[in-house]
């Protein structure tokens, strides 16, 4: 059956009649399932991947996230962890040897960036390329064995062209994943452009209240399991049940919550560009005209926004931040809420400057409040620097 988006993040797996009339999912708070006899029970061991065992296993509140994340992806098996890095480092956990090398491209989760150099220490090497893959031949080795990437990223919002990369790394053997959390899978579905895995921070969009954290990967059966059994069941970085009934809710509304974010980010775009003060700005939405494969590649823009102040130093970002009410200083994105943060801190201009990032630089997720408030509060950081 296909269905569309809507239909799965409101009602698929959802069927009351199953749960007594309950409109809501129940939520199997249990850490284990007890059987009826011990045979059954040691059946149901030799491939826990399918039978509910133990919650670090497979638990059907999970299960039901899992197979709507699945579906939205059009991928056919998805394992949910306790966080997005969680998710990320079963990833490298799992599919990664001594000796191999991982490409990464475009501007990538700082922690994720800790995570690959602390894997030197089993020998597996790694680079990165930048968005416009300019050296993307040069860049793949004999060993690459995997090429990870973020598109959008989510500092300066940079695009990658997905089946370009997918084209070249198919041709080598390499296996491709991409962190899909900042378009969420109703605004890019790498899968449908050949990568092998989409990987996300379900923390932000998603789950979408600033209430719960929690990951996921989505991909082939095949290598879907051996995370699995690797990445997840020995890592142990488990999503709760009552978590994920938290991500089921914010699954419903998702669709509606991210046409009213992208319609105030849009908004708040066009505020930003007739400030004075702002020297660039940096959404997706501002790249179509330079990325012709955008308008196949993506088909929404989310609220995740940067812009370079002219007066590029930490005095100004501060002022400019401490002056915001509305906007709360904060990590993360994609909740309710509008938030502002910036990397700038008082000692690395310089470190920033040679990331390609301009010590100017701010970062806005803007939330639902509504894009009059929102432009009313950025009105008042401006004040500041006058
Ligand atoms: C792009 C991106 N990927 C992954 C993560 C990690 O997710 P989590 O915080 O759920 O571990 C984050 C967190 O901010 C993120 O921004």
């Amino acid at each position: 059956m296909n269905y569309t988006d809507e239909e799965i993040c409101t009602q698929i797996g959802d069927d009351p009649s199953k749960h007594h009339g309950a409109v809501s999912p129940p939520i199997y708070q249990t850490s284990l399932f007890a059987f009826a006899s011990f045979k059954d029970f040691t059946e149901a061991q030799k491939l826990e991947r399918e039978n509910y065992v133990y919650s670090r296993g497979v638990n059907p509140t999970v299960e039901l996230l899992e197979q709507k994340l699945a579906a939205l992806e059009r991928g056919d098996s998805c394992k949910c962890f306790g966080s997005g890095m969680g998710a990320i480092s079963a990833v490298f956990f799992s599919l990664l040897k001594s000796g191999d090398h991982v490409l990464l491209i475009n501007n990538i989760y700082g922690p994720t960036t800790q995570l690959i150099d602390y894997l030197k220490k089993f020998k597996i090497t790694y680079s990165f390329i930048d968005h416009e893959l300019t050296n993307i031949q040069e860049a793949i080795q004999e060993n690459t064995k995997l090429i990870y990437v973020e598109s959008p990223g989510t500092m300066r919002m940079k695009v990658v062209e997905l089946e370009a990369v997918v084209k070249l790394a198919k041709e080598k053997g390499i296996i491709t994943a991409i962190d899909n959390t900042w378009s969420t899978p109703l605004f890019q579905k790498p899968l449908t452009m050949g990568f092998d895995l989409s990987i996300h921070s379900l923390t932000k969009y998603i789950g979408g209240h600033s209430d719960v954290v929690g990951g996921a990967v989505i991909g082939n059966r095949r290598l879907v399991d051996e995370i699995f059994q690797y990445g997840y069941q020995l890592n142990g970085s488990v999503l709760g049940a009552h978590d994920a009934s938290l991500i089921l809710r914010g699954l419903r509304t998702l669709p509606i919550r991210l046409k009213q974010h992208q319609e105030n980010a849009l908004k708040v775009i066009a505020y930003l560009k007739m400030k004075e003060a702002v020297a660039s700005i940096h959404h997706p939405s501002l790249e179509q005209s330079q990325y012709p494969f955008m308008n196949t590649q993506m088909k929404g823009f989310t609220g995740l926004v940067s812009f370079e102040l002219k007066q590029a130093n930490f005095d100004s970002v501060s002022r400019f931040i401490d002056g915001l009410s509305l906007f709360k200083i904060g990590v993360s994105w994609g909740g309710y809420e509008s938030l502002v943060t910036s990397p700038v801190k008082v000692d690395n201009a310089q470190q920033l400057i040679e990331q390609g990032i301009s010590p100017g630089l701010v970062r806005l997720s803007i939330g639902l409040e509504g894009s009059d408030l929102q432009i009313r509060d950025l009105e008042k950081g401006f004040n500041q620097l006058r």
